[in-house]
């Protein structure tokens, strides 16, 4: 796998071998590359050799150090195209993470005045509410506060809120969701994101507001979430 006689510098081949393994989910993000040692002993080349190759990546910052630790793969930043509207689980498993939902609580309340004034019903009406932190490949990735009109889905439960909204919105209870409109901007992160999302107090986050609807034009749910911004950024196609 690595050519001594070859013109290319063998710390720019180690560079690629790992890139490549990266690339094909050989190594995936947050697993602990093996040790300098390990590695110049199984290519047979220098430890310096090694250690040059990986702080290219490391530069480049498709792994990170962490002292005492070691070097590990970094998580990609996730790209986001703002024309489709898709749930949380299309968007992980179109990038071949694994979707999860860490449950927060779940709660039937009576709509405040910009809930309901959002999902149009009146004020006082029921609603589910539901606190979930959304995570790709088990890391944590966004804060998602969810509204929907308790008549909307009557026998919601738990166990839907382990996996897909969406899913069950469309495949248990029949509905079409149409349509979407959308706001993004930039937060910091409170005390509460930092803990969920597993950040530092103050970091960047995206919030996102989501009003989604039915193909029968009536709201589905209001959505508020936290993303991390270290980790998610949005792509948009324009024209002139
Ligand atoms: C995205 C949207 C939310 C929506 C969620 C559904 O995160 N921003 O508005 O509720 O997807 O995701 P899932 O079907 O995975 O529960």
């Amino acid at each position: 796998m690595i050519d001594k006689q070859s013109p290319i510098p063998i710390y720019f081949q180690i560079e690629a071998l790992i890139d490549k393994q990266i690339k094909d989910g050989v190594l995936r993000p947050g697993e602990a590359l093996p040790s300098e040692r390990e590695f110049a002993s199984e290519y047979g080349v220098s430890r310096m050799t090694i250690r040059q190759g990986i702080t290219n990546l490391v530069q480049q910052k498709k792994l990170y150090r962490e002292k005492g630790k070691g070097t590990f793969v970094s998580w990609p930043n996730i790209e986001q195209p703002l024309s489709k509207m898709t749930s949380f689980t299309e968007d992980m498993k179109n990038r071949e993470m694994e979707p999860g939902s860490k449950l927060l609580s779940f709660n039937r309340v009576e709509a405040t005045g910009e809930i309901a004034s959002i999902l149009g019903i009146s004020e006082g009406t029921m609603v589910f509410a539901i606190k979930r932190v959304r995570l790709a490949d088990h890391m944590p990735i966004a804060l998602e506060q969810t509204y929907i009109t308790c008549e909307l889905a009557p026998d919601l439960h738990e166990g839907v809120l382990h996996s897909s909204l969406y899913q069950y919105f469309e495949q248990e209870c029949g509905y079409i969701i149409n349509d979407a409109e959308q706001t993004i901007k930039a937060i910091l992160a409170t005390s509460e994101d930092a803990a969920l999302l597993e950040v530092e107090k103050g970091s960047p986050l995206l919030a996102i507001r989501r009003q989604a609807r039915l193909e029968d034009n009536r709201v589905l749910e209001a959505v508020y979430s936290h993303y991390r911004g270290d980790r998610y950024h949005f792509v948009t196609k324009m024209s002139r």
